[in-house]
């Protein structure tokens, strides 16, 4: 029997930090499973072990704390980069026997990467991982599920019980239906996707809500235009920030937070316990402000900044039961 399901979300455009939020509940809480439900390699995971930087795309990170850990069946799998993964893994001392794709998820073709590459990549910036011409042919009903193709040692059998965390991929803004479409990926990144692990609504308990203390977008989209780049601060901060793809290698623009769509994303997500992400950096950089009734405001410390965030949240976001601001790269 499910006894409990822990959802982790991103609140913006992915890169929020949510692979850290993932292996740090899997260490600290009694998970039997961690799940994906959406997405494929175009996630970007980088999450540190014992002081070691590791970096994944499919694979869920509950696999760094020897918890099973299932790709699900809305999710989207390129067999050769699912087994780069294994090894990279397995040589890296962990069990990759607890690795289990959904046999109902669908596979990602070489045609589909190419259609990607000539026809998605250069107007929407897509991570060209073949992501929506594989869930287009998913949609068509002509697609090719993981049942066809991997072996059966690596496919799930669809039990689940006991103590769950599922981990997003993505964030709200990239959400298919809630994005700035079609500046968007091809699933649900949603909380409410991770139900189709067949995990009723119900038994969904605490929803992990991962921010940042500044935005940033790598691809294409007209809210983050490419001029970010050129701002000498914004790009400042995000050279600070790191702020580079650990899928494409692209650097991400970087824009102040934007405190309307965070309080939005917390209420569409039903964030219970919200974690904001990268406050180091910011104290580093010494530069405080954000966006909020589509005005930019400044504070005169950190200190001022998280005050007014924290109250704002508070007020609008009734569900919320705890705001943790993070500051570092390694844990919460
Ligand atoms: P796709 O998912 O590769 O089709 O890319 C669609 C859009 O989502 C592009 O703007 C990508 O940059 C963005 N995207 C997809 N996955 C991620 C991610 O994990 N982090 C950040 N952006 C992503
Ligand atoms: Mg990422």
């Amino acid at each position: 029997m499910i006894t409990n399901v822990d959802v982790v979300v991103g609140l913006a455009w992915g890169d929020e930090g949510k692979g850290k939020v993932t292996s740090h509940l899997t260490k600290t809480n009694d998970y039997d499973y961690v799940c994906r439900w959406a997405g494929g390699a175009n996630a970007g995971h980088t999450v540190y072990v014992n002081d070691k930087e590791y970096k994944t795309h499919l694979i869920p990170s509950g696999i760094f704390h020897n918890v099973p850990s299932i790709i699900g069946p809305g999710c989207v799998v390129n067999k050769e980069k699912l087994y780069e993964e294994l090894n990279y893994l397995h040589s890296n001392g962990f069990n990759i026997d607890n690795v289990k794709v959904s046999p109902r998820a669908h596979m990602v073709h070489s045609e589909h990467i190419s259609v990607d590459k000539t026809e998605y990549k250069a107007s929407l910036g897509t991570t060209s991982n073949g992501i929506a011409p594989c869930y287009a042919d998913k949609a068509a009903r002509k697609g090719v599920r993981a049942s066809e193709v991997l072996p059966e040692k690596l496919l799930w059998d669809e039990k689940l019980e006991g103590n769950i965390l599922c981990e997003g991929a993505q964030g709200v803004w990239l959400d298919l239906d809630w994005g700035n479409y079609p500046y968007v990926t091809s699933s649900t990144t949603l909380p409410y996707g991770a139900c189709s692990l067949g995990i009723p609504p119900q038994a969904i308990k605490k929803i992990y809500g991962v921010a940042k203390v500044y935005d940033t977008r790598s691809g294409v989209d007209p809210m983050f235009p490419e001029t970010l780049l050129e701002d000498k601060q914004l790009s400042a901060l995000g050279k600070i920030g790191k702020e580079i793809g650990v899928t494409t290698g692209r650097r991400r623009k970087t824009q102040w937070l934007n405190l309307d769509y965070l309080i939005k994303s917390i209420q569409i997500t039903g964030t219970t316990d919200l974690i904001i992400n990268k406050y180091d950096i910011l104290e580093e950089f010494g530069v405080y402000k954000l966006i909020y009734s589509k005005h930019l405001a400044s504070f005169n410390s950190i200190k001022d900044m998280e005050s007014f965030l924290s109250s704002r949240i508070e007020e609008l976001c009734p569900m919320i039961n705890s705001i943790t601001f993070s500051r570092s790269p390694k844990e919460i």
